[in-house]
Parts: structure tokens; C-alpha cells; sequence
């Protein structure tokens, strides 16, 4: 990786540093040697490489922030939070790092499967709004579905029976592997090239959700039976274990997606001269997720 920035000395700070791609940030900015800092409200199971800063702090406590903050060069950040905190937060990112980049979404995107109203989509819009008033310089970073999101949903059918009982089988997306944002997320946090960049992140191919059921299923060498179910049996089935406007978020997309293209975009491959990871990869190395533990 070409390095441009001469901040590139100080540590970077990534939050969400223990999540799906905050630790694969770590590795990516490690692997280019830069000395980094991970942020996490728990630092004794943060489970991070030995030679990362682990810091303690919290995002809805901008306080808690300081020690993190003092002397970096540049904060990925990725926002799970209410939006209460975010002014106070985004200013101390602003006076203490002067280099931010941000984990957003696309909602912007003018395609039917990320144009339904949602909360994500208000907050994402909100914070964006306090960065660019900060004048702090930043990229904002867009990724389309992740490719795990497979993993949180299905993981559990998979190991235990051979159907996904879900809807809209024929719903497409272009689901991005973990370890290509990472990768655009830490050319970003290094090379003062991409300061104001806003790039929407997705995956090579247009897939059906099943035919990422059928892949995973071909990945473990067992045929997956995708087993449609409508919108309301997908309500019922997750009441209780998942919050209603995800649930109705999710729905709202797919549905309005039928039919039309997944959205693709070239961007990966442009920032990192390589074409982005197949699903067929991404499975192939996550067998992990959707094998039985045969103890
Ligand atoms: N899934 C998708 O398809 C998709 C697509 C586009 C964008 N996104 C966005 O990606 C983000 C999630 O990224 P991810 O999946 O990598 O994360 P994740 O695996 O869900 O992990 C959440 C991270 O947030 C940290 N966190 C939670 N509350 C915190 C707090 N109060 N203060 C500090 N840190 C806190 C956690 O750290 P500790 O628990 O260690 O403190 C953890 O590292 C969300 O903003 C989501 O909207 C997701």
C-alpha cells in the first residue's frame, strides 16, 4: 500500500474495532504498519492483536474519548449508536485527529432497494450532515449488504437442517466481502487522496438470495433448500428475537428491489486495482459459520 500521508506516524483510532469490519481494519492498518488504536467499551475481551493500543471508551460518553483521541492521526468510525452524542463526538474527532472516515450506507443511492424509509437511512443522513459541518476532512465509505449478513441469518438454519425458511428468494444484491471495505476503508485512512472521496462499496455479481443459499450450500458440499416464506411468516418467525424495524426495514428493501438489477459499482476495484471478492470466495471461507460442530 502506498502511504502519502505523512500523518501516517500517528496511531490511527478505529471504533468498532471489534466488529465484522472495524477488526479487519486493525489487521489491514497493521499489516501496512501503522501504529493503531482500537476503541471498545471492553477492553478486556476485546481479543485484538497484541500489538494494538487497545483503548477504553464509549460513544455515547464523548468524555470517555479523550484518552483515545489524544495525539491520532485519523479515526475510523463506525456509528452504532443513538445520534444524541454524535455533535460532541464528531468535535472532538475534528480538534483532535483533523482525519476522519466514516462507515455510512448508501442511502443515497437512487435504487429502489435502498430508497424506503428508514432510520438508519435519518441518522446516517444526520451524521454526515455534523461531520461536513466540522470541516473535519473525511471519506465516507458505503458499503452495500455485507456478504456475513448471510452468517448472522442463516448460520443457525444451515447447521441444523438443509432450508432457509426466508422471503423474497428472488430479491438481488451485490454482497460485499468484509475484507474488501476494510481495504478501502484503510487506503483511505492513509492516503490524503481520497479526503472528500464518498464511495459506494458492493460486490462484483448481482445474486438472488438464493442463489447465495445455493452457493453457501455448494461452499459445505450439502444442497440448501431456500424455502420462501411470505412477509408475513417473516414476521411471526423473528417476533421477539429481532427489533420490528429491522425487520420492516429488511422487508421494505427487498420488496421494493424485486425485479429490478442488484445495484453494482466499480469502486472497489478502482481504489484497490484489484476486482473485489467473489461470494463464492467469501463462502468458501467461511464454511466456519454454516458447518456442524461435529464434537
Ligand atoms: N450489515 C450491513 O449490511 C451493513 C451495510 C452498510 C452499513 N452497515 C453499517 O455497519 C455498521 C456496523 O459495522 P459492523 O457490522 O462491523 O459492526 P458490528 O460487528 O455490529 O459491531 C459493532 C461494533 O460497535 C461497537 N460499539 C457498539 N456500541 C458502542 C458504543 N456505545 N461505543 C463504542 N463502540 C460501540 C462495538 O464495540 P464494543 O462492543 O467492543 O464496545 C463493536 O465493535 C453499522 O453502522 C451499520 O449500519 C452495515
Amino acid at each position: 500500500m502506498t502511504v502519502t500521508d505523512t500523518r501516517s506516524s500517528r496511531p490511527v483510532l478505529v471504533t468498532g474495532a471489534t466488529g465484522r469490519v472495524g477488526r479487519l481494519v486493525v489487521d489491514q492498518l497493521l499489516a501496512a504498519g501503522v501504529p493503531v488504536r482500537a476503541l471498545t467499551r471492553r477492553p478486556d475481551s476485546a481479543d485484538l492483536p497484541a500489538d494494538v493500543e487497545v483503548m477504553a471508551g464509549d460513544l455515547t460518553a464523548p468524555d470517555t474519548l479523550e484518552g483515545a483521541l489524544r495525539g491520532a492521526g485519523a479515526v475510523f468510525l463506525v456509528w452504532t449508536v443513538l445520534a444524541a452524542t454524535a455533535p460532541a463526538v464528531i468535535e472532538r474527532i475534528a480538534s483532535q485527529a483533523g482525519r476522519l472516515v466514516l462507515l455510512s450506507a448508501p442511502h443515497q443511492t437512487p435504487h429502489p432497494f435502498f430508497q424506503q424509509p428508514n432510520r438508519l437511512a435519518d441518522l446516517y443522513r444526520y451524521i454526515e450532515q455534523v461531520i461536513a459541518a466540522s470541516g473535519v476532512a473525511t471519506t465516507i465509505i458505503r458499503p452495500g449488504m455485507f456478504a456475513s449478513n448471510t452468517a448472522m441469518w442463516w448460520s443457525s438454519m444451515i447447521k441444523n437442517g438443509d432450508a432457509v425458511r426466508w422471503p423474497y428468494a428472488q430479491a438481488e444484491s451485490a454482497p460485499i466481502d468484509e475484507r474488501d471495505i476494510a481495504a478501502v476503508a484503510a487506503r483511505s485512512l492513509l492516503d490524503d487522496v481520497h479526503v472528500g472521496g464518498d464511495y459506494v462499496l458492493t460486490g462484483p455479481e448481482a445474486l438472488t438470495q438464493a442463489d447465495q443459499v445455493r452457493i453457501i450450500g455448494a461452499a459445505i458440499g450439502r444442497r440448501i433448500r431456500f424455502a420462501e416464506l411470505s412477509p408475513d411468516e417473516f414476521r411471526t418467525a423473528t417476533a421477539g428475537q429481532w427489533p420490528a424495524p429491522a425487520v420492516e426495514m429488511l422487508l421494505a428493501a427487498w420488496g421494493a428491489s424485486l425485479g429490478h438489477p442488484a445495484f453494482m459499482t466499480s469502486t472497489v476495484a478502482e481504489i484497490l486495482g484489484s476486482p473485489p471478492r467473489t461470494f463464492e470466495r467469501w463462502a468458501a471461507d467461511h464454511t466456519d459459520a454454516f458447518v456442524r460442530n461435529s464434537a
